[in-house]
């Protein structure tokens, strides 16, 4: 089943907003098969973001997301990667969709509260930078009977 990468951001964290975002995910059907409260490190956080090394936010984001814990989990069914973009919303809260979770929550682009990866190949790679193989679990869960035919 497809995975993918989210990451609740310092602001999600700070704004005691995790509880809420996560409850996003699971009412919509997916299923968690892995999550962590971490402390990003600078190496870690210049991998992450490393398609954008050389650009103006590079650096500033480079440090939001080393300024306070953050939660990485990896969530887990059906065209995941598209599905969960899209209940994150667009990149700047402000252009959001008022029902995504940027646009629920978020004003401005630089304290955007979630990360998620933007395709199966990028998904692959963030959740190996952030998670051993056996830090993830694949398991039946009660109520998967009831989300398709
Ligand atoms: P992520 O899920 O966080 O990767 O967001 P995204 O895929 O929607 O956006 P992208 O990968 O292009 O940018 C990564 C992150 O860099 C964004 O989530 C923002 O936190 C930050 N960022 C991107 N563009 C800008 C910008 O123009 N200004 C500022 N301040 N931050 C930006
Ligand atoms: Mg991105």
């Amino acid at each position: 089943m497809e995975r993918t990468f989210i990451m609740l951001k310092p602001d999600a964290v700070q704004r005691g907003l995790v509880g809420e975002i996560i409850s996003h995910f699971e009412k919509k059907g997916l299923k968690l098969a892995g999550m962590k409260l971490i402390q990003v490190n600078r190496t870690l956080a210049e991998a992450h973001y490393a398609e954008h090394q050389g650009k103006g936010f590079f650096e500033p984001t480079v440090m939001y997301i080393m300024s306070s814990p953050v939660v990485a989990m990896v969530w887990q069914g059906k065209n995941v990667v598209v599905l969960a973009r899209e209940l994150m919303g667009a990149t700047n809260p402000a252009n959001a969709n008022p029902g995504s979770i940027r646009g629920k929550y978020g004003m401005d682009i630089s304290r955007n509260i979630i990360h998620g990866s933007d395709s199966v190949t990028s998904a692959e790679r963030e959740i190996s930078l952030y998670f051993k193989s056996e830090e993830l679990i694949d398991y039946p869960k009660a109520g998967d009977e009831w989300l398709s035919e």
